[in-house]
């Protein structure tokens, strides 16, 4: 009977046996027992869902081609999900929480366009739509914002969201690899999107801020309004200019209150040391949240790769059983936040310039006002100068005044 299987068991089915997949089904294995105490009932894996077969494997006996045989399968109270993008995934969340089971999933581009509608359907089905290893891969930080966080006003977060392009960046700064080299082992570590570009646009950090901000401000923000910018065009020089400055350059997505105004943006940006997030390195995430009674708060660790996600995917697999018939509540409103034009946000920026640094000085000061100027012994026919704090738009009306730009690159004062 039903009521007696609920006491010994929990059945879920995992979509997806790829890195994520098979890592959860490796830490539900591996820790089975602790889990089970934890969830207060054995979790079963009773289907894996792939198009593969994985001959010989210990999954073959569980393995499914078909979702079919998971939606109509009443014993499933949990479906897990860690195939990644929009559809099917959408679909299968959809019909499973309309067919009162849980749903837990790692799919970022998922949770970022239609978080709203499903944490709304699962509210109504009294179930859960979890999605911790969305953002930060092990990190806590989704329930921390939801369940802890809960007495401030969050006023900002500053993010290392992205674990492919933090590695790319840390290997480019501390051994002078190339792009492509570094991006390639990425890959292989099991770290990179299937379209790289997902990474190294900033389309993935793009969508885990506004991930992260609908959460902290309680509104839709949607990711397609969110000025987003990758790290494709930063190179070795950057990293040599930066060197000299005591600077170093992270791919941050950001979001902002500022009086009744909401800024986001995704962009490579030059901190210095004294930044919490400087020494975030590696696959790492770190993600910095500013409270209005708690001050500071910072999250660190692993960003991507298969069994930090699955720690996270797991983990919510525990919260939903446990509250496998009570709705976790969470503040994300389907209402849109309306974002102020990041035109008019703040900060200093570093020009890459052509030409002689003594002979351009006086123009340049004419035009950004009181720079700072820095040369390279080694690097020649160029020249970098740092602006005053400045807006977007203003520095955009400036650098059009300035022949032979190279390249510009945000800074961070702390
Ligand atoms: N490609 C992603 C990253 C995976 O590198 O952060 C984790 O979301």
């Amino acid at each position: 009977m039903r009521t007696e299987k609920r006491i010994s068991m929990i059945n879920v089915a995992v979509l997806g046996y790829g890195t994520v997949g098979s890592g959860v089904v490796e830490v539900l294995t591996t820790n089975s027992d602790s889990i089970a105490k934890r969830a207060g009932d054995t979790i079963n894996i009773k289907y894996v869902l792939d198009l593969r077969d994985f001959p010989g494997e210990p999954i073959e006996k569980v393995l499914v081609h078909d979702f079919d045989t998971i939606i109509n399968d009443d014993e499933i109270d949990i479906v897990i999900e860690a195939m990644g993008g929009t559809e099917p995934a959408y679909t299968f969340a959809k019909a499973s929480l309309e067919r009162g089971k849980s749903y837990c999933t790692s799919n970022k581009e998922l949770v970022a366009k239609y978080g709203p509608e499903l944490l709304e359907l699962a509210k109504e089905k009294g179930k859960n739509f979890l999605f911790e290893a969305s953002v930060g891969g092990g990190i806590p930080i989704i329930r921390p914002l939801n369940q802890s966080l809960t007495a401030d006003e969050i006023m900002e977060i500053t993010g290392i969201l992205n674990g492919t392009t933090n590695f790319i960046l840390t290997k480019m700064s501390k051994e002078g690899l190339t792009f492509d080299e570094v991006l390639k082992e990425a890959q292989e570590l099991g770290y990179a999107e299937r379209n790289p570009a997902a990474d190294v646009e900033g389309y993935d950090a793009c969508r885990k801020i506004a991930i992260l901000s609908s959460l902290a401000y309680g509104k839709h923000v949607d990711y397609e309004e969110i000025y987003t910018e990758g790290i494709t065009k930063i190179t070795d020089t950057d990293f040599k200019y930066g060197e000299k400055l005591g600077l170093t350059i992270k791919l941050f997505g950001k979001s902002k209150r500022v009086g009744d105004k909401f800024y986001a943006m995704v962009a490579p940006f030059m901190i210095s040391s004294d930044n919490p997030l400087y020494s975030v390195n590696d696959v790492l995430n770190g993600i910095l949240v500013k409270g209005n009674v708690i001050g500071d708060v910072m999250f660190y660790g692993a960003g991507a790769g298969k069994l930090p996600t699955a720690s996270a995917v797991v983990a919510d697999v525990v919260d939903a059983a446990k509250h496998i018939k009570t709705n976790i509540m969470t503040l994300w409103s389907s209402k849109k936040l309306n974002l102020d034009d990041i035109k008019n946000s703040e900060k200093r920026f570093f020009v890459r310039l052509k030409g002689d640094a003594k002979e351009r000085e006086t123009e340049l000061k004419e035009i950004f006002g009181d720079i700072k100027v820095i040369t390279l012994d080694d690097v020649k026919g160029e020249f970098g100068v740092i602006t005053p704090v400045m807006s977007e738009a203003k520095y955009e009306e400036a650098a059009s005044k300035a022949s032979g730009i190279i390249t510009r690159i945000r800074v961070e004062s702390v």
